[in-house]
């Protein structure tokens, strides 16, 4: 299991909504997380003011470097889970993605997001190989619309230009994604007069928690990117 995951592209493409989610199915697992906002404009911030943030779960506002790391050691050293918003800045992306097991990239259906998402991929790239840990990085899809589109092909043709993996798991777009920053709380703990799909946003967000590793056994690579994941039996 992986205990430090970031997430952040160089264009806004879903990275709070995906933070939080992952952090939720974490926390629904009984699982304790420190949900980290790196992020410009705080989103989780604002969303952690509201009722209904689980126990399991403590956000952290934090803007510099150094703070980070320290949070992030203090949490690997408690045993808990570590999700960082590290949003669209790429100092901060860096720095989190140094710090962390994975980082996650994520990619909205748009060419735009797309374009930025190979660019955030390929500045982790050439910084592979700095830092302590070894680098490891992929692409999730962030809010895929259910209707394929010619527009969503072409962006799909740019991501998987990239040797970077894909996860074959992403969010579906849904309101129920949406429905926490509204009302507080998270898709396990809001029911269903909130935000209609709530089951099928939960069953998804745990597949990707599982895809990623943040559930369960994993094994994980660590070096080269575009090494294809391997579920432990
Ligand atoms: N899977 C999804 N389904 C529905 N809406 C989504 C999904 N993912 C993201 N969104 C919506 O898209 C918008 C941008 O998402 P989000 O705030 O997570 O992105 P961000 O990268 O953190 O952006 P910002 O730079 O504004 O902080 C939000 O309105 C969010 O609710
Ligand atoms: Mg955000």
């Amino acid at each position: 299991m992986l205990s430090a995951i970031s997430i952040g592209s160089l264009k806004t493409s879903g990275t709070s909504t995906l933070a939080l989610t992952l952090a939720s199915v974490a926390a629904a697992a009984d699982i304790p997380v420190v949900l980290v906002d790196a992020a410009r404009d705080g989103d989780l911030a604002a969303w952690a003011e509201r009722d209904g943030v689980p126990a399991k779960v403590s956000v952290e506002r934090v803007r510099d470097e150094m703070a980070l790391e320290k949070l992030v050691r203090a949490a690997r050293r408690r045993g808990e889970l570590v999700v960082i918003d590290a949003g669209d800045e790429a100092e901060m992306i860096r720095t989190a993605a140094r710090l962390c097991d994975r980082h996650i990239i994520p990619v909205r259906f748009s060419p735009l997001s797309a374009s930025f998402a190979v660019e955030t991929d390929e500045m982790l790239r050439q910084d592979a190989g700095r830092g302590r840990r070894g680098r490891d990085w992929c692409f999730v899809a962030s809010a895929v619309a259910t209707i394929p589109s010619r527009i969503a092909r072409s962006v799909e043709a740019i991501v998987e230009a990239s040797p970077t993996q894909r996860m074959p798991i992403g969010l579906v777009q849904r309101a129920a994604y949406e429905a926490p920053f509204l009302f507080g709380g998270t898709i396990f703990t809001l029911d269903e007069e909130a935000a209609p799909g709530l089951d099928r946003a939960r069953a998804e967000a745990a597949s990707l928690a599982y895809a990623i590793g943040i559930l369960g056994k994993i094994e994980t690579r660590k070096s080269a990117p575009g090494v294809e994941l391997r579920r432990a039996a």
